[in-house]
């Protein structure tokens, strides 16, 4: 090893001059051996222990990863959540090489998803795209859905959300009666493929969420600020007008109502239980708008001061918003839902 240590450096060493100090001579052959040895047995170890790092690495990142791009650190499970869309409608320039993440808000109407994403939106990096499937041609088949979701993740969608360029997380809000239930089984599929982060968003107190349908379907007619039919509201003025409204709950249908209101929430969550996904009450929410901290950390986005102009329309006690109060009440004590009554 010694000889073949010294062959190799003989271009660099001048063998005369050492030769003739026989102390130097030896004393250099010992530290080449052991710079050597130290050498060889780092690479060996280095060999063993990187081989199957590195080819699962380099499998990843073919499928993930523009080569060009360089993400700033993120975590080994994050990898497969990053996406670097090539927008068909636009480049994203200085931008392109910053990742994308995907999410789906699931919620169900009059459960505080527009003003959660108005705060979604505040945010500089974050697009949600508002409710896509409403219109009903992008939800009439399951290709018409996948069809509908790729364009929005390959930032292809523009809405008054979108962020363009520097987007580093898109997504939508879709009511669970819009096609969720019924194509759940593809959807579910897609979202593990693509890797959507899903975000429930629910209601603690269906009854509160029956109150708020009836007002909204009431405004849709009556309009009362001035005129124009407005599901959400931006100044307390505004919030006022709406709630004068006491709408008269059909109790014969109400207990059933709520009972299909649970059980759809619970199956959706089921159904998607094998995706990303997190729980989010509006109510918890709105008491603690800390909770956005969660949201942010779940989206894995740099975290940021959120903020929505939107005004909570229905905040008195159930018993002044609802016209039958005491028919209400009679129906729903002594059962299950004897707590929506009371609580916020
Ligand atoms: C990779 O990213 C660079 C920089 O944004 C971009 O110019 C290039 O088109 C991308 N290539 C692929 C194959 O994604
Ligand atoms: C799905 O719906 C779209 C949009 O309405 C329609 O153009 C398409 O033909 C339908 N595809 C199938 C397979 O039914
Ligand atoms: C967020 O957007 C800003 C401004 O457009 C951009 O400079 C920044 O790189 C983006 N951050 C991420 C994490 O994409
Ligand atoms: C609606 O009408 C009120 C007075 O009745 C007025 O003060 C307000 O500016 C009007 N708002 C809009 C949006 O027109
Ligand atoms: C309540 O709903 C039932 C079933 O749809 C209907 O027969 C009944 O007329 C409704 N009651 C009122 C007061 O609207
Ligand atoms: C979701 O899956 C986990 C583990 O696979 C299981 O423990 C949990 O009960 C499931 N939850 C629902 C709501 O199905
Ligand atoms: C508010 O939410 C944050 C984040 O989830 C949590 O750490 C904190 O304890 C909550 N505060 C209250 C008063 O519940």
């Amino acid at each position: 090893m010694i000889e073949e240590l010294f062959v190799l450096n003989k271009e660099y060493v001048d063998i005369k001059s050492i030769k003739r100090s026989p102390l130097t001579l030896k004393l250099l052959v010992l530290v080449l051996a052991a710079v050597y040895a130290i050498y060889i047995v780092c690479t060996f170890n280095v060999e063993q222990t990187m081989i199957p790092f590195r080819t699962s690495t380099k499998l990843l990142e073919l499928k993930v990863f523009n080569h060009s791009c360089h993400p700033s650190p993120v975590e080994q499970w994050e990898l497969p959540y990053l996406h670097y869309p090539q927008p068909n409608t636009f480049n994203r320039e200085e931008c392109g090489c910053n990742p994308v993440r995907y999410f789906c808000i699931l919620s169900m109407q009059r459960s505080g998803s527009g003003w959660f994403e108005t705060l979604l939106n505040s945010h500089i990096n974050i697009s949600s795209n508002g409710e896509i499937f409403d219109v009903i041609k992008r939800r009439e088949n399951v290709s018409s859905i996948l069809k509908t979701m790729d364009k929005v993740y390959n930032l292809d969608w523009f809405t008054s959300a979108s962020k363009n360029e520097c987007n580093a997380a898109v997504g939508y809000k879709w009511m669970l009666n819009q096609g969720v239930m019924e194509h759940h089984k593809e959807i579910v599929e897609y979202f593990q493929r693509k890797r959507v982060s899903v975000i429930f968003l629910l209601r603690r107190n269906f009854l509160r969420r029956v109150v708020s349908v009836l007002a909204n379907s009431y405004d849709k007619y009556a309009k009362p600020l001035n005129g124009t039919h407005k599901s959400h509201v931006h100044s307390t003025i505004e919030a006022k007008v709406l709630a004068k409204y006491k709408p008269r709950i059909n109790t014969t249908l109400l207990m059933e109502e709520l009972k299909q209101t649970e059980e759809t929430a619970a199956k959706a969550i089921e159904y998607f239980n094998n995706t990303r996904h997190i729980v989010l009450y509006y109510e918890d929410l709105f008491k603690n708008l800390t909770k956005l901290k969660d949201v942010q950390e779940f989206l894995r986005l740099p975290y940021r001061d959120l903020q929505s102009h939107q005004i909570k329309i229905h905040t008195k006690p159930l018993s002044m918003q609802i016209e039958n109060w005491y028919e209400v009440h009679k129906i729903l004590k002594g059962t299950p839902y004897q707590s929506f009554l009371f609580s916020e």
